[in-house]
């Protein structure tokens, strides 16, 4: 990223020599992507993120069918940057949006799919791994019965990718897959839509004909180096290794589960090897949060995002907590630093932690 922020300060839109130096890379490192996707270059769109992503595969499909079909679907389970442009559309723009169960596990079910699909329907979209719980969805599956239905379809792998087993992008079945590279080591503030050929979502944002008239705005080009290199690293040897983080998560499941009133919400099969997730009766995130941050303990509660508010998690509601149990998801997640006597520390405190949070009584 450092030459794109020390001296090569070209816009790849411009016709001079700088700026066509800053086209070169621009297109070369779309060139690296479309390589380790195994698809087109053409069929990838740098975006700003996660969110970015899954608006433009959303709003985007969507409208862009709004003549064929006014029928969406989308899971229980989404991150919001999923659930709020679908019910935006479903609010302002005349669609109706079908919201799929999950089992206990956050699993949807490839036989609801087939049972929601309707004629109308123009898009369906699950993700690929949930961020709150870590639960895996059968994405592959669920991308054939919409491919055999002529349906399109999307998936958020932010989660997903630098996690588990990647070969190309084609193996999700989907139309539509949204990246978000800080979730596998590239810079924040970066993202991709791999969409594919020849489907054309209309734009989200207007202005120049960047990005394949699919995205105007000048490319962010640090970002896009740092998140092509994270691909290119990551993806394919995921940077979260499952061998290494399979120990390091049982012990923590099983000092977590180990705590009077404590619930582990993350299933054990199908679930990323990075994430714990419990919730704990008689408490509430932000008081547990906040307890494991004084002993130097970085805790979520649902999705980063949403950290700080106290909205019990959709999450945790659509698996069938009460409500007082969603507001208390606690979220540990494991990266290719964390260190057995990291996770050793974290079960010394949790149970003290909780405590506290409860006023005492353990
Ligand atoms: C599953 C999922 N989708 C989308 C996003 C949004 O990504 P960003 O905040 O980078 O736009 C996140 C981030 O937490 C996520 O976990």
């Amino acid at each position: 990223m450092l030459p794109f922020l020390e001296g090569e300060f070209g816009n790849p839109s411009s016709i001079h020599h700088v700026g066509r130096r800053a086209r070169a890379f621009l297109d070369d490192a779309r060139d690296r992507v479309a390589r380790v996707f195994a698809c087109k270059p053409s069929e990838v769109i740098f975006t700003s993120g996660g969110t970015e992503s899954n608006n433009l595969a959303v709003l985007g499909v969507a409208r862009r069918f709004r003549d064929k079909g006014r029928h969406i679907i989308t899971s229980a389970v989404e991150h919001h940057a999923v659930i709020h442009p679908c019910e935006y559309l479903s609010k302002k723009e005349g669609f109706e949006l079908t919201v799929l169960p999950v089992d206990g596990a956050g699993r949807v079910s490839p036989d609801a799919l087939r049972k929601a699909l309707r004629p109308d329907t123009v898009l369906v979209s699950v993700m690929a791994a949930n961020n709150e719980i870590g639960t895996v969805q059968p994405v592959a599956e669920l991308g054939a019965i919409c491919r055999e239905r002529g349906v399109v379809f999307h998936t958020d792998a932010a989660q997903w990718l630098g996690k588990e087993p990647f070969v190309d992008i084609h193996q999700f079945n989907a139309d539509l897959v949204s990246v978000c590279a800080h979730k596998f080591h590239g810079p924040k503030g970066a993202g991709a839509l791999f969409i594919r050929s020849p489907l054309l979502p209309d734009p989200i944002l207007f202005g120049g004909g960047h990005e394949n008239e699919l995205r105007a705005g000048t490319e962010n080009l640090p970002v896009v180096a740092g998140m092509t290199s994270a691909i290119e690293l990551f993806l394919r040897t995921p940077v979260f290794n499952q061998e290494t983080l399979a120990p390091l998560r049982e012990r923590l499941r099983t000092a977590v589960g180990a705590v009077p009133g404590v619930t582990i919400r993350s299933p054990r099969n199908e679930c990323l090897s990075n994430t714990v997730s419990f919730s704990v009766k008689g408490c509430d995130s932000i008081a547990l949060l906040a307890g494991l941050d004084l002993e130097g303990v970085c805790a979520s509660s649902g999705s980063a995002c949403s950290a700080g508010s106290l909205e019990p998690s959709h999450v945790l509601k659509a698996i069938g907590c009460a409500a007082d149990e969603a507001n208390s998801l606690v979220r540990l997640s494991l990266g290719r630093e964390s260190t057995v006597e990291e996770v050793q520390s974290v079960c010394s405190v949790l149970s003290v932690v909780i405590k506290r949070a409860r006023g005492g009584e353990l």
